[in-house]
């Protein structure tokens, strides 16, 4: 079966000011009923297929999970905390590492964000069987998804030729490009958008941490072998996880190794990580605008306007984000999504 680790330890500062420090964006309610984080948990709680899922998150965000485990009825094999924020390499290292100690050296794992809504369809399953066959080649594996604009916040996958599992071989692996870079790849064709979702077998994917990143998998190694262990908490060891440097798996493994593969996903996949990506996959009505309950709007389109607070009204514009948390709120324009983090920096920065 396959062992699901997921990654909950994000910040989301790009979707303040719902997104906050004390609860980021993967474990609040923003569309429907349930967190993305809990619908990433649905995505895998087929027992024929999967075990009980392993949590990497911070630490400060153990209760989050728990409770949001307990909501949905979903069994964990273990939720692993991090003392502080290492970036995602030292997070699927400690994982994988925790994870050959519960189901055995050669577990395949699958890697998931928590921050992405999904399609779960047959083709969904299909790219799983693929994934999942290639792992077990040996291959570091992601999911292609067909991209539609020269976005920067994803990784760009250049798609090789077809490998026995049914996978396609990886020629190039290109994290977070310039804008001129993106943009060229788009038009040269025969790129994929890296999803984000990983399936590894973990040997493979631990000998390419010592080939690439060997001071990531020493931290994570000497972190969990000292960890405390508490309910279904295991608290990494800080002075040891803190040695980890502070890279994520794209920059550390994907772009190096020359095992990574790609299986070609039409599932329906969105990275929800700022507002214009919530507004897009949101339901628009008429005026091409997605709202919450709580807001009016007049003579306004194409723009999101979202309330967890105060009533909001919105008046005469055009492509801009209104957002209101029950203490802050954002305007700006729809374009500048991207930006968000940046405000938050700001705000970080002054008293
Ligand atoms: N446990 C833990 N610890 N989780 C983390 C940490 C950490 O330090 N940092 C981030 N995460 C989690 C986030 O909560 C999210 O679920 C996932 O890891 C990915 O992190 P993001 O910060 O959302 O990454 P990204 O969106 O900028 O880039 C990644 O995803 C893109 C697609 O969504 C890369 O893999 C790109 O190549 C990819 O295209
Ligand atoms: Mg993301």
């Amino acid at each position: 079966k396959i062992v699901p680790v997921i990654m909950a330890g994000g910040k989301g500062t790009r979707l303040w000011p719902l997104s906050r420090a004390a609860a980021p964006k993967q474990f609040i309610r923003f569309i429907g009923s349930r967190t993305l984080f809990q619908s990433t948990l649905q995505r895998v709680s087929d027992p024929a297929i999967y075990e009980p899922a392993i949590v990497v998150t911070n630490e400060e965000f153990r209760f989050l999970v728990a409770e949001q485990a307990r909501e949905l009825g979903s069994d964990l094999s273990g939720i692993v905390l991090e003392p502080v924020a290492r970036n995602t390499a030292a997070a699927i290292a400690a994982a994988a590492v925790v994870a050959a100690k519960i189901f055995g050296e050669d577990a395949i794992i699958q890697v998931l964000a928590s921050d992405h809504e999904i399609g779960v369809d047959r083709t969904y399953h299909s790219a799983n069987l693929t994934a999942r066959a290639a792992a077990e080649d040996g291959k570091l594996v992601t999911f292609g998804i067909t991209p539609t604009e020269p976005a920067t916040g994803y990784g760009y996958i250049e798609v090789g030729d077809i490998l026995p599992s049914g996978a396609h071989a990886v020629r190039r692996f290109v994290e977070k490009p310039a804008r001129s870079a993106a943009t060229e790849m788009l038009a040269a064709g025969g790129y994929y958008w890296n999803s984000g979702m990983f399936m590894f077998a973990v040997p493979m994917l631990l000998a390419e941490f010592e080939a690439f990143a060997s001071e990531v998998l020493e931290a994570a190694n000497s972190a969990v072998s000292a960890a405390a262990r508490d309910l279904d908490f295991l608290r990494l060891d800080r002075e040891a996880f803190e040695k980890s440097p502070n890279i994520s798996i794209d920059y550390a493994i994907m772009e190096k190794t020359s095992r990574a593969a790609v299986v070609p996903s039409v599932f329906r996949w969105s990275d929800l990580g700022s507002w214009d990506s919530v507004w897009k996959t949101g339901a628009q009505d008429e005026e091409e605008n997605v709202v919450s309950a709580n807001t009016t709007l007049l003579g306004t389109k194409s723009s999101l306007v979202m309330s967890h607070g105060p009533h909001l009204v919105v008046r005469g514009l055009e492509n801009v984000v209104v957002v209101a948390s029950e203490d802050a709120v954002y305007v700006g324009r729809m374009e500048d999504s991207q930006e968000v983090g940046q405000v938050v920096k700001h705000l970080e920065s002054v008293p």
